[in-house]
This record gives structure tokens, C-alpha cells and sequence, in this order.
């Protein structure tokens, strides 16, 4: 039975009730939206600087969105290409991936956090079987001075056969199809990317240190009584290669314009998926493709889900500018770093901001 807030408030030990409900069983911030909690726990308070003044977003400034109908016509890898540098960030429509594909991956989304706590606990970092699978909430609740108002599940692809035995049933299938139909859009983008870097062929090495593991990631924002206070997820750029992300339709994702420093909506668009530049593609570029900041904001009134999938160098790969990127005599701004060791750097802190780079910085 859930705990009533009384518990969760209760002046006395506040923080070990709390941390038993959230972390330890496994409700995590959504099982605290459902108590019909008014206030949110100090544990969520983010410092003012982290909070999301609606006064520093412009609202006419959008990402592009670009239609890949005919990807192989004029001016669609030039807006590609041109969206990477200047934005990290765009969206694309008519992109091969069904609907249908995309809505079964948000219905295996809420099925799996529609599961009681205890079954969706089996997978939490004490209980699963593998490390491969992880459930959780916020981003790294030890790291981290203020809690993030996200519930996620975190899923690292090996083959399928191993996705079958571990994943969760639940969502399963939906996510790895989903997986699997949106393959050929992120070889098609990654060409595209790679050709303005003088890269004319991805034989199977480019290809695997480009693209060689994935991780799909399934988010839960439940409704937030503080909005304000606190964030869905803070200022961080993703590691990654690329990112694809499907969201439902609620909106609240900011990205950080490069040109003013102001925060950009991306608002959902039907049938649309949001790709981002991550790290590893900004330092394999030399710099030329951005990974930008972007965070979420929390919701008073709306669940939000989300969907992004981590196209990734393999752990063990060493990654930094591209040889034909550097061809013309550009000095390299990034070193050689065991991709690993990247990525564990990224998990040892809280999100912040653009701060994981400095990293692979010469
Ligand atoms: C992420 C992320 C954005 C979203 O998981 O890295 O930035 O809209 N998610 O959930
Ligand atoms: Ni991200």
C-alpha cells in the first residue's frame, strides 16, 4: 500500500522515509505524483540558477524541420549538415519510420510504468539481473545535490536474443522494433554528416565506431506539484553519436541557442523524431557539429513521456577527431579518449551543462 504524504512529510525523518519509497521500492517520482502530493519534497528543489526562467526563451526561435521524403533531393543534406553545425538540434518528418512504429513504442513506454513498483523494481540497480537493464529515477540521485522529477529505464542493446531473455516483457517488443525500423534513417543522417567531413565511404570500422552500440532509454515525467522548482531533467549534452528521441505530444524539452544563449522550445510535432548531435559526433567533427545543452522542464498538469535511443561508439572504441576531418591542416581541439572512460566521466557527476567536453579537451 502506499505511504500517505504524511509519511513522506513526516518532520520527524523525512529523508528515510522518503529515499525507502522512492529509491529503495521503487515508486519513484511516479508513485509520489500518484499520492496526490502537494508540495514537492525538498529533495527536488533546484538551486535558482538550474530553474527554467520562461522570460530567457524566445518563443519565435525554432529548430529546423526537415523533410526527408526525397533524401536524396536538393538542399536536404546541406539542412541537414547546416542543422548540425548551427543548432546540434532538428527534427524530421517523412522519415520512413510507420507511425503505427512510433505509437506502439509510446504504448510499450507507458505499459512498462504502468507496472505495480515491485515489478518494475526487479530491474532497479540492486535487483536486476544485468546490468544491461537498469530502472531508476532522476539521473544519479548520488551524485546529485537536487533530484531530478524523472522516472526512466535504461536499456543497453546486445543482440536480440539477449534483449528477448532480459528486457522487460512489457515493452519489449515495442522498443525493439522501434529500434530496429529507425536503423536506415540513422545511417542515412550519418552518411550525409560524415560526406561534408570529407568521410566519402563508412566501411564497417567508421561504422561500428560511429554506430556500434545503442541504448534506449524509456522516460516518465509524471505531474509535478512545483513545476518551478525543479527541473524534469537538467542542462546536460548527451554523450552519444547521435540521438533520436520520440515524444509524445506535451511538450516542455528546451535546447540552449548557441547564438544568444536563450532556450528554444521543441515543440512536439505529429509523427516527427528529434535528433541531436551528442558528444562523440562534436569531437569526432573537430568541433564543426554541435552537441548542445538541452534539458526538461517539469509538468503541473500532464504525464510526459519520452523515448530517445543512444547511437554510440562501443565502449572499448577510442574516439576523437576524424583523420579526413583534420585532412585540410585544422589543428585537432579534442585528444584520443577510450570512449569507457568518456562515458563513465559523464555519469560521475550530476548534469552540467556543456561541462563533460572539457574531458576530450586538448
Ligand atoms: C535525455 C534527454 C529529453 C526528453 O534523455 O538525454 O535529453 O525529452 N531527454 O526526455
Ligand atoms: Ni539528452
Amino acid at each position: 500500500m502506499a505511504p500517505t504524504m504524511a509519511a513522506i512529510n513526516n518532520a520527524t525523518n523525512p529523508v528515510s522515509d522518503f529515499s525507502d519509497f522512492v529509491l529503495t521500492k521503487g515508486h519513484g517520482v511516479k508513485g509520489l505524483s500518484e499520492t496526490g502530493i502537494e508540495t514537492l519534497p525538498n529533495q527536488y528543489i533546484q538551486p535558482l540558477e538550474e530553474r527554467l526562467c520562461m522570460t530567457k526563451i524566445v518563443p519565435e526561435n525554432a529548430i529546423p524541420i526537415i523533410d526527408l521524403s526525397d533524401p536524396n533531393g536538393t538542399g536536404v543534406a546541406d539542412a541537414i549538415c547546416n542543422a548540425a553545425e548551427r543548432w546540434g538540434f532538428f527534427q524530421i518528418v517523412n522519415h520512413g519510420v510507420p507511425l503505427q512504429v512510433l505509437e506502439n513504442a509510446k504504448e510499450a513506454t507507458r505499459r512498462f510504468f504502468g507496472l505495480p513498483a515491485q515489478e518494475k523494481n526487479k530491474y532497479s540497480k540492486d535487483n536486476s539481473p544485468s546490468n544491461n537493464v537498469r530502472y531508476g529515477t532522476s539521473f544519479s540521485p548520488q551524485a546529485e545535490k537536487a533530484l531530478e522529477w524523472k522516472d526512466y529505464l535504461s536499456l543497453f542493446y546486445v543482440s536480440h536474443d539477449e534483449a528477448s531473455a532480459l528486457w522487460p516483457a512489457a515493452c519489449r517488443d515495442g522498443l525493439l522494433e522501434y529500434m530496429r525500423k529507425s536503423e536506415a534513417v540513422v545511417k542515412q543522417l550519418l552518411k550525409v554528416l560524415m560526406e561534408k567531413l570529407n568521410v566519402t565511404e563508412i566501411d564497417k570500422s567508421k561504422e561500428d565506431l560511429l554506430m556500434g552500440s545503442r541504448r534506449i532509454n524509456i522516460n516518465y515525467y509524471p505531474i509535478c506539484p512545483n513545476p518551478e522548482l525543479t527541473v524534469g531533467v537538467g542542462r546536460h549534452s548527451d554523450v552519444s553519436t547521435l540521438t533520436i528521441l520520440l515524444q509524445d505530444d506535451i511538450g516542455g524539452l528546451y535546447v540552449r541557442d548557441l547564438q544568444d544563449n536563450s532556450w528554444i522550445h521543441v515543440p512536439p510535432v505529429k509523427g516527427s523524431i528529434v535528433i541531436n548531435v551528442g558528444d562523440a559526433l562534436q569531437i569526432m567533427s573537430n568541433g564543426r557539429y554541435k552537441s548542445v545543452e538541452h534539458r526538461v522542464v517539469a509538468n503541473g498538469s500532464k504525464n510526459r513521456i519520452s523515448v530517445p535511443i543512444f547511437v554510440n561508439p562501443r565502449p572499448h572504441d577510442i574516439i576523437g577527431p576524424l583523420p579526413e576531418s583534420l585532412a585540410s591542416g585544422e589543428q585537432p581541439i579534442y585528444k584520443q579518449v577510450l570512449y569507457s572512460d568518456y562515458v563513465k566521466h559523464f555519469f560521475r557527476k550530476a548534469h552540467d551543462g556543456k561541462g563533460t567536453v572539457d574531458y576530450a579537451k586538448i
